[in-house]
């Protein structure tokens, strides 16, 4: 039996047909579970605690902290696996369905124990068909080698079990959102909740529930593995461990490719064994750090850039789920932002009104500037409307439709400007009764 652990191949082991249980299991796969059980539940939630672990589902919560607010003792509690990723830009998590399923099912063991929870619902983004299929696969064969479920109890000589059940997710972003996903779960439609109260306190069906992304959990086996000392010793303090940055965009070889946290954004894209280069050598204008929801940055700001939350927080973006996007000298920025704000419009749900109004204002906006059709003082309210939406909804699905659109409005306001017109002739209609009345056409000086 080897360590499968070599940085920074930490979540996903370069290792031929992982995915396959007796392959996981030759490499030392579930060891780390026995271990977790040999352990205390509060040790093994302090271990992750002192990894520094933080959440790979956007946020970048602290993992341990994240479990060590869920009420101790015996009572029904659930862990919810988000496997959603339906944010554009990130392609991530179905990696880790794909080429190591059954250290995901370890992570959820895990932490399972550690929080005394004896139910997950591993909750799979719904278009995802062929992962759906893939981990119903590892989670079966799991389930036939006993370790999950009720059979875990002899092979590892324990009294904890746990239940993992897959869930097709409703084929919508804000299914995502861990209140949205609990309300789908339960059989709702996706509508976020207000916090507080948090899941920890009330969560799936009113009990006690943790929310985790998928890349998070697949993490844990790696930290009981390494140590908890020696995983925080990997990637940029503050914000420790690998990534799974998926790039995509103007470049070489997009894809996915593990890295540790601190890794430069210019090594990224560039070197040879991640994205090779932009296509045709051409110049980079701009490059969004971590899906679509985050500020975007000009290709003049990327030199030197780290990419992990505490350096990336300190230039006015974020690491969100480490989706690169690489847009080359050729790309039109309008035309970017406008398909962005589409998306946030289309998958709005509608609850509040600063999200549900703001964002199909700023759709309109957009088009009517990428149409040329706009003139400079819609940039400006444009500006205000986004300002508008952000810290005003229930939940963050309005900061990350404002987010896009302010930050490539505010570094590219030059092409912006290049589109809109100073003035606009337009003809006022009057809709009476079903009639349209045109009024005088006349010239509006803003
Ligand atoms: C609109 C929206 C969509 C989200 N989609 C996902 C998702 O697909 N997967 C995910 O892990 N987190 C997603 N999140 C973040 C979750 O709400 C939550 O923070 C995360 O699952 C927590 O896991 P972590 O602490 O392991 O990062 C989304 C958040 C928002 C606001
Ligand atoms: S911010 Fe948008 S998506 Fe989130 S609850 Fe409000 S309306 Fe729904």
């Amino acid at each position: 039996m080897s360590s499968m652990y070599t940085k920074p191949h930490l979540v996903l082991p370069k290792i031929p047909h992982l995915d396959q249980i007796d392959v996981y299991v030759a490499h030392g796969g579930y060891e780390q579970m026995r271990k977790a059980l040999r352990m205390a539940p509060d040790d093994v939630i302090n271990e992750v605690k002192k990894s520094g672990l933080r959440g790979r589902g956007g946020a970048g919560f602290p993992t341990g902290l994240k479990w060590s607010f869920m009420p101790k003792g015996e009572m029904i509690k659930y862990l919810a696996v988000n496997g959603d990723e339906s944010e554009p830009a990130s392609f991530k998590d179905r990696q880790i369905f794909e080429y190591n399923p059954h250290q995901l099912i370890e992570g959820i063991l895990i932490a399972g124990y550690a929080m005394g929870a004896t139910v997950a619902y591993l909750y799979i983004r719904g278009e995802y068909h062929k992962w759906i299929r893939l981990m119903e696969k590892a989670l079966s064969d799991a389930y036939a080698r006993g370790f999950v479920g009720e059979k875990m109890k002899q092979t590892f000589n324990t009294n904890f079990s746990m239940d993992i059940y897959i869930h097709k997710g409703a084929g919508a972003y804000i299914c995502g959102e861990e209140t949205a996903l609990m309300s789908s779960l339960e059989g709702d439609r996706a509508y976020p909740r207000v916090k507080p109260p948090f899941p920890a306190q009330r969560g799936l069906w009113g009990k006690p529930t943790t929310i985790n992304n998928v890349e998070t959990l697949a993490h844990v086996p790696a930290i009981l593995a390494l140590g908890a000392d020696n995983y925080a010793t990997i990637g940029a303090p503050g914000h420790v461990g690998t990534i799974l940055y998926g790039i995509s965009g103007h470049v070489k070889k997009p894809g996915v490719y593990e890295a540790e946290t601190g890794t430069l954004l210019t090594d990224l894209i560039y070197q040879d064994i991640y994205a090779g280069g932009v296509r045709g050598d051409k110049k980079v204008k701009a490059v969004i750090p971590g899906g679509s929801s985050m500020p975007v940055l000009r290709g003049d700001e990327i030199d030197g850039v780290k990419m992990d939350e505490e350096f990336l927080k300190t230039i006015g973006t974020h690491i969100g789920t480490g989706g690169i996007v690489v847009m080359d000298e050729d790309t039109d920025i309008v035309k970017v932002t406008l398909r962005i704000a589409h998306f946030y419009h289309h998958e709005s749900c509608g609850q509040c009104t600063p999200c549900r109004e703001g964002c199909g204002w700023m759709e309109k906006m957009l088009k009517r500037i990428h149409s040329g059709d706009a003139t400079v003082r819609d940039l400006d309210t444009l500006l205000s409307v986004a300002s508008n939406i952000e810290g005003n909804t229930i939940c963050a699905l309005g900061d990350a439709a404002a987010w896009p659109v302010k930050a490539f409005l505010t570094k590219f306001r030059d092409e912006f400007e290049a589109r809109v017109k100073p003035s606009r002739t337009f003809v006022p209609v009057n809709v009476v009764h079903g009639v349209r009345h045109q009024a005088q056409k006349f010239e509006l000086v803003l």
